[in-house]
């Protein structure tokens, strides 16, 4: 029988590709989402691709009654926790909305999981916990900095939450993965990035200001130590990124490793200026980029990119897509939101 994942997030922009890498593994997923940064919609691209719907639940993991009942309805074997606030600003605007969203969604989870017999978690993390690195490419073993804003230090305290409920001798696993800037589209242009509003992400701005939704993209500093004087991130393929769940999910249910908490970094490997990225973005759609240079944007790190040889190595999963294709794939789903009539 089809092992059952339970996806919270499943209809954000990773949880979305990593429903469609899961079920094309074969594994039956159920979703939740509270669709507070989503739409439904994002079910029948996913079943465009796969062929099949996942199972959807419209719930809040905050909800713990809500939760119990789900984990009651349904034996998971495995769970991989996208739900999550991610803006930077506004988490420094709302801090209690993003320290009760963030960490009681995780908690709620780990405290339903040895109860109902459900083995591993995976974690969405985020490069964001080694601040400005003091080098580059940055591993693992790297020191976690103070964080900049309460976002981040969601990320940081919900790490050190599971390690802490492992530590207890909690009968569970779990695998933390540290995303860098994950971009791009499927690239059936079925799925994609949709940010509600004026997008706060670099990708998201530059399609949305090549196809002339935004006048201008603004590049924020062109006076840092780079070589080109813009930020330098590691840009890692929506679709590479979701593939490490899938492989994560296998390794913690099948027992793939004697460690209880497994952390791994998703990253190319591969340093691109915001300039840079631009240029790419220009290459492959034909378009000239309106953009200019402005200030600085507050609490933005100057450059990191990931050591990622221990997911290379120890889980076997590399990034493999061109930054041209990633790229021209973000490009297809802002042409095909057009299309669509959404933007
Ligand atoms: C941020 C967070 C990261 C989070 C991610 C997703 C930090 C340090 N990083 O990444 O943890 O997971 O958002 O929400 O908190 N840029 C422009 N113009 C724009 C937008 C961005 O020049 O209109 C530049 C930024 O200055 C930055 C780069 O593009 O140098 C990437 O920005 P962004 O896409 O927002 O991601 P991060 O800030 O790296």
């Amino acid at each position: 029988m089809a092992k059952k994942i339970l996806v919270t997030g499943g209809t954000g922009y990773i949880g979305s590709h990593t429903v469609v890498e899961l079920q094309q593994a074969g594994y039956d997923v159920v979703i939740v989402d509270n669709l507070s940064n989503s739409n439904i919609d994002v079910l029948d691209g996913i079943e465009r691709i796969t062929g099949k719907r996942p199972v959807f639940d419209k719930l809040d993991c905050t909800d713990f009654e809500a939760m119990k009942s789900l984990f009651a309805k349904y034996h998971f074997d495995g769970i991989i926790h996208f739900a999550a606030s991610k803006a930077v600003g506004e988490s420094v605007q709302q801090p209690l909305l993003y320290y009760r969203n963030n960490l009681v969604s995780l908690i709620n989870l780990l405290e339903l999981m040895p109860a109902n017999q459900v083995k591993g978690i995976v974690f969405s993390s985020s490069c964001t916990v080694y601040g400005e690195p003091d080098y580059n490419p940055i591993d693992e073993n790297a020191p976690i900095k103070p964080a900049a804003s309460p976002y981040g230090n969601t990320k940081q305290i919900n790490e050190e939450i599971i390690q802490d409920f492992v530590h207890s001798g909690a009968p569970i696993k779990s695998i933390i993965l540290r995303y860098f800037n994950p971009i791009g589209a499927h690239p059936s242009a079925e799925i994609g990035e949709l940010p509600l509003g004026v997008p706060q992400n670099l990708v998201p701005y530059i399609t949305q200001t090549g196809i002339g939704v935004r006048y201008q993209l603004s590049v924020f500093g062109d006076d840092y130590h780079t070589p080109d004087g813009s930020c330098i991130r590691d840009f890692i393929n929506v679709v590479d990124l979701a593939k490490a769940h899938v492989i994560a999910i296998e390794r913690m249910l099948e027992d793939k490793s004697e460690e209880k908490v497994e952390i791994f970094n998703l990253g190319t490997g591969k340093g691109l200026s915001v300039l840079e990225l631009i240029h790419v973005f220009e290459k492959v759609s034909g378009t000239a980029l309106n953009y200019k240079i402005v200030g600085r944007r507050e609490g933005d790190i100057e450059k990191i990119w990931a050591q990622p040889d221990k997911a290379n190595n120890v889980l076997g999963w590399k990034a493999v897509e061109t930054i041209e294709d990633t790229m021209a794939s973000a490009w297809r789903w802002q042409l095909r939101l057009r299309e669509k009539g959404v933007m």
